[in-house]
């Protein structure tokens, strides 16, 4: 069993518009709203995969028919904790031209209380679970070093842990003993206080990371792949799709992908690999962190995977 703590839950909300003019009234063609936050989308992906999946995040009253709904449709475990206000809503603005804007709430406060629940929820995961998944913002209220925590207390259990998080999350879950990293290109730059643009950049963030302890740190870099350092070798990925309708969440099916073929006992290239794989499957569609298993395994003879020298 994989277990993903994602704890930030969102209600996200797509409009279809035809041009978004700032200022002015719009009618938006099509309303499409659907449970999501990263943690969500990591687990549904997973599922998608075919392996057994639980997921540990927010609920309320107002969604929680809706989330546990979606989440059982989909083979995903759900172990919601259900909160006195409303979960956060994602606006994703959508022109017709393919440009996305995106406005993110910053969600509800959370008290102790209800941070202590996600947290002994998870705990009791523990016991049945191969591979941990940390992923996304942490609720307001939450210490930064959440993460970080939690790496040092599950890691010496022999579980490897995946964690995509940024910000301060990130720089302090980067000296805590993730068996892996993965910040996209933006996260790795404002990690290293260095620009990330090509792929020799990202290789360099990757060795510094796995000086750092991390056992194998990848940088995604949108459609040009993604870089992972597994301690002997750099390795590239990467897949050209012919047209992205959504790359939205590709960073969270890559990080499925990735736990996935760990799971399976399968090398960090080859977790790089269905990574990338995912990835790409998630842009080729409009729904955001969500992958068909039939287009995953078409992708993943395409994947060009090259050691990297650079
Ligand atoms: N346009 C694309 N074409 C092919 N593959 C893509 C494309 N966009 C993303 N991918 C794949 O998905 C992986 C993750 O994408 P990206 O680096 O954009 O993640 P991200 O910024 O963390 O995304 P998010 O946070 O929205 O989930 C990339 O490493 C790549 O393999
Ligand atoms: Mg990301």
């Amino acid at each position: 069993m994989i277990t993903v703590a994602g704890f930030n839950t969102a209600i996200d909300r797509l409009y279809t518009l035809d041009a978004l003019e700032p200022g002015a009234v719009q009618r938006a063609a099509n309303v499409q709203a659907y449970p999501g936050g990263k943690g969500l989308h990591v687990a549904q992906t997973i599922a998608a995969l075919g392996e057994p999946v639980q997921l540990v995040g927010l609920t309320d009253v107002f969604h929680r028919n809706l989330i546990a709904r979606r989440m059982s449709e989909r083979g995903v475990l759900f172990h919601g904790v259900e909160i006195a206000g409303e979960l956060r809503h994602c606006l994703a603005l959508r022109e017709r031209d393919g440009r996305m804007t995106e406005v993110l709430d910053p969600g509800p406060l959370l008290p102790p209380r209800a941070q202590q629940q996600l947290l002994d929820t998870l705990w009791r995961c523990v016991e049945d679970t191969d591979a941990m998944v940390l992923s996304g913002s942490l609720p307001r209220g939450f210490e930064a070093d959440t993460y970080a925590a939690l790496l040092r207390q599950i890691a010496p259990r022999g579980l490897p842990c995946l964690v995509d998080a940024s910000g301060e999350a990130l720089r302090l879950a980067a000296d805590a003993g993730a068996f892996l990293l993965k910040p996209n290109r933006d996260e790795a730059a404002q990690l290293a206080g260095r620009a990330v643009d090509t792929v020799e950049d990202a290789a360099v963030v990757a060795r510094a990371l796995h000086a750092r302890g991390v056992a194998f740190p990848v940088i995604t870099l949108g459609a040009r792949g993604a870089l992972g350092f597994d301690g002997a070798d750099c390795w590239h990925a990467s897949l050209a799709i012919a047209h992205s309708a959504n790359a939205v969440g590709s960073g969270d099916c890559f990080l499925a992908g990735a736990a996935v073929a760990l799971r399976r006992g399968g090398e960090p290239a080859q977790a790089l690999r269905l990574g990338v794989a995912c990835g790409a499957a998630n842009a080729l569609h409009e729904e955001t962190g969500y992958v068909q298993r039939a287009q995953v395994d078409a992708l993943l003879a395409e994947v060009r995977l090259v050691r990297f020298d650079g």
